[in-house]
């Protein structure tokens, strides 16, 4: 065992309430259900910035003016398209092959010209992760329209993010309405402080890897289905339950088979997720326009028995499964649209934890066997 850090020396199954580093991209209260990007308010800035400008917050730590927003858009613009042996790799892929599992082995494949981190520059590692950023909805978007058969659309430079995302997917300019939902839902995923992903991706940086090996690990952590996999076990838990009626005994049997009610729970709110507040709001409006209220009325009846039989709340991802639904989304694309979002906030951890660096390696505690007796291989049973 290495040296004990005395002062501490916890123990904590899955790291609870040990705070692993510093960082100045945001900020959450746990206890009041507050959330803020770099000092400003998740409602204010969901209110008030696109994705685009979010991204901008969280990257280089502040609000843009209007011409540096207006150059970081076209950049990220300039770099959507995937280059043509991206697309060849697209189309070998099996059809059983899942979104976050295409989106993680192209944003892998993608680093091939990348200099050594130990020698590129702080703008160099910039450039990469906008790069990331830019391509990541192209990737998604081809991939699905590949695997159900469909011709993948190129980018439209004239749409924003969100609006380009859902312009490749369906082939049509969107509606403005079904965009601005996306998109504010792209900004309340962007970042939430050392989640597993950015946590993860934060380890892979501290060993002084690449800016591709951060996002890939990044998205293979977002992908399961207690962190960013959590959306689509949302829907389809709603499609089990099928109506109202059928919450309390769904409810019942989970809780008595230790089995866990998707979308609810969060390791550090113990009251309402302040984005899941926002996002119930979308649902409802979209339902409603939709006049397709059956699984919001599901949520509306979970909540009511989670809080009272558990006192948990939904969480970022359950009002998300019905505002993805209600957009016309089918449940595979609701783990990469979260990674879609989560890139930026991805991209602002990999620059802080280059920025100010060191091996992330915390103790174990051994707790098998000892001084066994060797027995060789010619004489095992
Ligand atoms: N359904 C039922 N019970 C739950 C749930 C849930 N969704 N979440 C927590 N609990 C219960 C546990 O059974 C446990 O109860 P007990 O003390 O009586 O045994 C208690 O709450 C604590 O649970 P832990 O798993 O220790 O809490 P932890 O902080 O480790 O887990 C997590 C957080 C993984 C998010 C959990 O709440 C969960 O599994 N939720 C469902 C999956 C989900 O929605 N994930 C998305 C999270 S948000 C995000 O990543 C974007």
């Amino acid at each position: 065992m290495g040296k004990v850090n005395k002062k501490l020396n916890v123990k904590v199954k899955g790291l609870e309430g040990v705070i692993a580093g510093q960082t100045n991209i945001s900020y959450i209260d746990g206890i009041k259900g507050k959330l803020f990007y770099r000092g400003y308010s998740i409602e204010d800035i969901a209110q008030n910035c696109s994705f685009e400008e979010t991204s901008y917050l969280l990257i280089y730590g502040k609000l843009p003016n209007k011409t540096e927003l207006k150059n970081f858009a076209e950049k990220l613009k300039r770099k959507r398209s995937l280059p043509q042996h991206t697309i060849k790799m697209l189309h070998t892929f099996t059809k059983n092959m899942n979104s976050m599992e295409a989106l993680r082995t192209v944003v892998s494949s993608l680093s091939s010209n990348d200099k050594d981190p130990r020698v590129s520059s702080y703008n160099e590692k910039l450039d990469i992760g906008l790069s990331i950023i830019a391509k990541m909805p192209t990737i998604v978007a081809y991939h699905y329209r590949i695997k159900n058969s469909l011709d993948p659309i190129p980018p439209n430079s004239k749409l924003s993010h969100a609006e380009n995302f859902l312009y490749m997917l369906t082939g049509k300019i969107p509606e403005s309405e079904g965009a601005e939902v996306l998109d504010k839902d792209f900004v309340l995923h962007a970042e939430h402080g050392f989640n597993a992903s950015s946590f993860s991706v934060r380890v892979t940086v501290s060993t002084l890897s690449d800016v591709h090996s951060a996002y890939t690990t990044g998205i293979g952590t977002l992908k399961g289905p207690l962190h960013g996999g959590a959306a689509t076990e949302v829907l389809l838990m709603l499609k089990s339950i099928k109506k109202p009626e059928n919450v309390t005994s769904y409810v019942d049997k989970i809780l008595l088979s230790h089995g866990r009610v998707m979308g609810y729970g969060h390791r550090i709110y113990k009251t309402y997720d302040p984005r899941a507040k926002i996002l119930k709001k979308m649902a409802e409006k979209l339902s409603i326009k939709n006049n397709n209220t059956t699984f919001f009325e599901i949520g509306q009846k979970l909540e009511v028995i989670m809080s009272d039989k558990k006192k948990i709340y939904p969480n970022v991802d359950f009002y998300s499964a019905i505002v993805y639904h209600n957009l016309n989304l089918t449940h595979e694309l609701y783990s990469p649209i979260f990674a879609i979002a989560r890139s930026s906030g991805w991209l602002a951890h990999i620059l802080e934890q280059y920025t100010n660096n060191r091996l992330i390696r915390p103790l174990e505690e051994y707790t098998g066997s000892m001084n066994l007796k060797f027995i060789p291989i010619s004489k095992r049973k």
